[in-house]
């Protein structure tokens, strides 16, 4: 094993391994098959490299419906997906589908997930059951770097700010239409807004986050959409630069577990003509301060 091949893969005190797969945000874990009841060492471990790498991947995994929330369960609440119905037995699990005749993506934007309720999930978990053959990776973007990396006075005047958020935004509310047509849980999109911290700080890493996005936030509080939309389109194309970022290729079985609070994702619709299923729960988040 080189040096550099050792700093990167680092065995976790339970004995899985741990490998970034960029230099910002990801790591993939092996030595793990959460379809076992997983020992309480092996949970903080696949935890802490949550909170370090803010997004993980565990490939080569044959689970449940209802191994999928006892798994997820390990780390917090599952919470239910307001606008589209979950599975009969598991309503906490959203089926996350496209087929060959459709054209738009359920979430294609950039965003972090569901950030117009007023406690938006602290993380969600997807699990590959049926790939295009290419194409379907989803990217995710490190919110720390994206907010550490400001100038000064930009910081200073984003700190002090909150953002309305909406789930009727045209562009998101769009990638969601073929879903909701044919398994809608009947919930206006209109009806759920919510003003969050611009920049919030991370309950359990204490670092700052940039909690705006581009799926879902329409304006700064207190500032009409004219005066907000220069800086919010600023924020939008820095916050997912390539340095911040990293590119997950799905092979079937994979799990992808990422942190709402300091992460975002946006899955690639690159496969038109293919279905892609994945099964998603999220994780129940605290009032982002
Ligand atoms: C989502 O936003 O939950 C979907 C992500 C994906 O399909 O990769």
């Amino acid at each position: 094993m080189s040096a550099n091949s050792k700093k990167a893969e680092n065995t976790a005190p339970s004995g899985i391994q741990v490998r970034p797969i960029s230099g910002t945000i990801g790591a993939e874990i092996s030595g793990v098959d959460v379809s076992q009841a997983l020992p309480d060492e092996v949970i903080a471990d696949i935890r802490q490299a949550l909170l370090d790498h803010l997004v993980i991947f565990i490939r080569d995994q044959d689970i449940t419906p209802a191994q999928q929330v006892a798994f997820v369960s390990r780390f917090g609440e599952p919470d239910i997906y307001p606008f589209v119905k979950g599975l009969d037995d598991y309503p906490e699990v959203t089926p996350i589908l496209k087929l060959p005749d459709e054209t738009v993506n359920f979430g294609g934007i950039w965003h972090s997930d569901t950030v117009y309720q007023p406690t938006p999930p602290m993380g969600t978990v997807l699990y590959a059951k049926e790939l295009p053959p290419a194409g379907g990776d989803t990217l995710f973007a490190n919110q720390y770097l994206a907010y550490e990396t400001l100038s000064p006075p930009l910081r200073a005047f984003l700190d002090g700010l909150t953002a309305v958020n909406s789930a009727a935004k045209g562009a998101s509310a769009a990638t969601r239409s073929d879903r909701v047509a044919n398994s809608g849980t009947g919930l206006a999109a209109e009806v759920m807004e919510a003003e969050h911290p611009v920049v919030r700080t991370h309950p359990e890493t204490g670092r700052k986050a940039l909690y705006v996005n581009t799926g879902h936030t329409v304006r700064f509080s207190g500032m009409t959409e004219a005066e907000s939309t220069p800086i919010l389109d600023f924020l939008y194309r820095h916050q997912v630069k390539p340095e911040f970022s990293c590119r997950f290729v799905w092979t079937l079985g994979s799990m992808v577990f990422w942190d709402n609070r300091c992460a975002q994702h946006y899955p690639v619709n690159d496969y038109h003509g293919h279905t892609r299923l994945l099964h998603r729960v999220t994780l129940k988040g605290d009032k982002p301060v």
